[in-house]
């Protein structure tokens, strides 16, 4: 089964929902959302946190093999072995020493540095050992526990948990994609964790409006997802997603040809579980300046009506920038057989501004974000703990020291190299190799171009993006399978 999981960063829930009091956060605009809007001293950190796909499994065993879910069987050799704290890049789920130690972690490091948290659900383990199967009751307990603890570490000191809508058995998340995609002035981000990949990719317009769910799940969220890292490395299929995405990328128009109207950003995040990779998270920075200055409320809803009135003259048909090479062929589209084809799709108008926070970096845009993994998760153990480490962050490495105003990411939480504004290149290189000044859609689009451009100037770049997905992956399991 694929875990899927998803939510949608709409903003007015978010303004409701970062100074809102501690219950869970409903993901409905509230009728009087523009007055719930955080005024003086609002104290907002400017960042968020995003947690996915936990998988705790109580049935975890030190020592046994990934063949039975890491439930029972030692392996002969010693390093096929689940270890302490969890198998990395196989297919077992968290032991429960795992889910402890990075909600610990959070509520350390991190609990008192966000402002909210968006948690993409699979909070129970998957049921994938035939001897063992989960029941309904096991959900529950699991699902409970997590609540109870994300409580613990976070509800209870007033910074709100917003919960996952729902998993893939319970929502039909690819019709709200293609429905939610076109609210690009108000939906800043989409946050999903699948498959636990880390990657992203755009969903554009035409793609909302042509594909029915079955075909939108397997041309945009296809992976295999029957195997483990550890299989795909023996089949050498593992880098098959890298491959079509940075395919995608090469097939964006050029900036100047580009509707960004057309276009909305889907982050995967990875996840918490090391399957198939390594336990990780992601730190989100936004922008909050200006939020505690007077009239900032006034300016928002001014640019709202100006906004509004902007869209009433303009006619709802457009033209599309992106054309997907062979497909948009003169198609006569009064011919019957043509009428269901893509080239003679209706085209609807889209909720988009070049002023709204997802286009222009301004009060509550995304503007990067850190991701954290646990490296060593394989060889840590009771005595020597694992530890969460920067793995890499999407900003310049300069925006790390604004000097004034809020800090991205707190210096404390950076690597020793990263904490002086004093910049080596070597190190932006290693932990920020994209360099984005935010990640409004056109600081994604710019990316992907240079993901997409197989040129010598962007080797690096794209060499670094793929690791990033696999996280190591390929060197691990040579390293096993020797
Ligand atoms: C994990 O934490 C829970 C709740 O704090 C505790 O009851 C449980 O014993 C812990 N389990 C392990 C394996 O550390
Ligand atoms: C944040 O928004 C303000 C406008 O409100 C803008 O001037 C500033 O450049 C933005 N900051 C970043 C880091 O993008
Ligand atoms: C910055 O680092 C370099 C090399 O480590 C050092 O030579 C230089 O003095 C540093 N500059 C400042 C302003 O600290």
């Amino acid at each position: 089964m694929v875990p899927l999981s998803l939510l949608w960063l709409v903003l007015p829930s978010l303004l409701g929902a970062a100074t809102a009091s501690p219950v869970q956060v409903p993901l409905v605009l509230p009728a009087d959302a523009e007055e719930t809007l955080p005024r003086k001293n609002s104290g907002l950190k400017g960042r968020f946190l995003h947690l996915t796909d936990m998988h705790p499994d109580p049935h975890f065993r030190v020592d046994s093999a990934e063949s039975t879910a890491c439930h029972r069987r030692k392996p002969k050799k010693e390093k096929e072995r689940s270890a302490y704290f969890g198998l990395p890049y196989g297919d077992c789920d968290s032991p429960l020493t795992l889910t402890n130690f990075t909600l610990d972690f959070l509520e350390k490091h991190w609990a008192k540095e966000v402002d909210f948290v968006i948690w993409t659900g699979d909070s129970a383990r998957h049921d994938n050992d035939r001897e063992l199967p989960r029941t309904p009751d096991e959900i529950y307990t699991l699902n409970r526990a997590m609540v109870q603890r994300m409580n613990e570490v976070f509800t209870s000191r007033g910074i709100p948990v917003v919960p996952s809508l729902g998993n893939n058995d319970v929502w039909r998340p690819n019709s709200i994609t293609n429905e939610f995609s076109k609210y690009q002035d108000t939906i800043l981000g989409q946050l999903f964790g699948h498959m636990n990949v880390d990657h992203f990719f755009f969903l554009q317009q035409e793609d909302t409006i042509l594909l029915d769910d079955d075909e939108f799940t397997e041309s945009r969220l296809s992976i295999s997802d029957s195997t483990s890292a550890r299989d795909d490395a023996q089949e050498s299929s593992h880098s098959s997603l890298a491959e079509s995405l940075m395919e995608d990328f090469s097939e964006l128009p050029k900036k100047a040809k580009t509707d960004l109207d057309d276009f909305s950003v889907i982050n995967v995040g990875p996840s918490v579980v090391p399957n198939p990779y390594l336990p990780t998270f992601r730190v989100f920075a936004y922008n909050i300046s200006g939020v505690e200055e007077d009239g900032a409320l006034e300016e928002l809803k001014k640019k709202k009506k100006k906004e509004k009135k902007k869209k009433e003259k303009k006619t709802p048909k457009r033209k599309h920038g992106h054309k997907h090479p062979g497909k948009e062929a003169e198609v006569d589209c009064k011919k019957k057989e043509n009428r269901e084809t893509w080239a003679c799709r209706p085209k609807k108008p889209q909720y988009a501004s070049p002023d709204a926070p997802s286009r222009t970096s301004t009060l509550w845009t995304p503007l990067g974000y850190a991701q954290y993994w646990l490296p060593d998760v394989g060889k840590a153990d009771k005595s020597e703990k694992p530890k969460f480490r920067l793995e890499y962050a999407t900003f310049a490495r300069s925006s790390l020291h604004p000097g004034s105003g809020a800090y991205p990411i707190p210096l404390k939480e950076l690597p020793m190299s990263l904490r002086t504004a004093n910049e080596t290149a070597e190190d932006g290189q290693k932990y920020m190799p994209y360099g984005l000044r935010d990640l409004t859609i056109g600081s994604w689009l710019g990316l992907a171009r240079r993901l997409g451009e197989a040129k010598k100037g962007n080797a690096k770049v794209r060499a670094q993006f793929r690791q990033y997905m696999y996280q190591g992956a390929e060197q691990a399991l040579m390293a096993l399978m020797e």
